[in-house]
């Protein structure tokens, strides 16, 4: 088990270079279901997944995150998780602490994470995607008002080797106390 986790982490990589490969819809559909159980804040899974494997959703998708020439390689993806942030429920004391949304963005990363690392799991490439134009990502998933997305994963296959990670030093980020 462990193991396998070690080739996952070693083996996910940002992928800005997906091939001509079809992607299933039903294996996006299997990667967001195995998202499900990523942990969040008082299990309040303050979520939304959008699914984009259509065609021409998936191209109106690539538009709106390729602002100032960013990104260009989201046009080969084969299909997006457009992730969205909703109001957290949290329990009534860690509310009074530390107010409602103050766990949202740490869920969406867990949330995240699992969608990346299922993807792996699966033989899927992808790539976190940051640089959104949030009104074009919002027509083209049709996302109502109120509701935001901050993160999409792109989804595709790949045959790039895998990279030497560049990280910090363990020293500089772990203190063993
Ligand atoms: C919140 C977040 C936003 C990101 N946004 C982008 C993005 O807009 N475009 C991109 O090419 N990579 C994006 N990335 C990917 C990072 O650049 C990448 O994870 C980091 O450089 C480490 O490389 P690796 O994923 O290959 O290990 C993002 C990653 C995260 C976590």
């Amino acid at each position: 088990m462990f193991e396998c986790f070690e080739n996952l982490v070693n083996t996910r990589q940002s992928c800005r270079e997906f091939n001509d490969k079809p992607l299933d819809a039903s294996v996006v559909e299997k990667i967001a279901t195995l998202a499900l159980k990523a942990p969040s804040a008082c299990n309040s899974q303050p979520w939304k997944m959008y699914l984009v494997t259509k065609p021409e959703k998936v191209k109106a998708v690539a538009e709106s995150l390729q602002e100032r020439g960013r990104n260009p390689f989201v046009s080969k993806a084969k299909a997006f998780v457009v992730v969205s942030e909703r109001d957290a429920t949290l329990f009534e004391s860690a509310v009074q602490k530390f107010g409602k949304n103050h766990f949202v963005k740490y869920d969406i990363g867990e949330l995240v994470a699992y969608l990346t690392l299922g993807a792996q799991s699966l033989g899927v490439s992808s790539c976190i995607i940051g640089w959104i134009e949030q009104e074009k990502l919002k027509k083209a998933v049709g996302m109502p008002e109120g509701e935001v997305s901050n993160i999409v994963v792109a989804l595709g296959y790949s045959d790039i080797p895998v990279r030497e990670k560049k990280r910090k030093d363990a020293v500089e980020v772990i203190k063993i106390i």
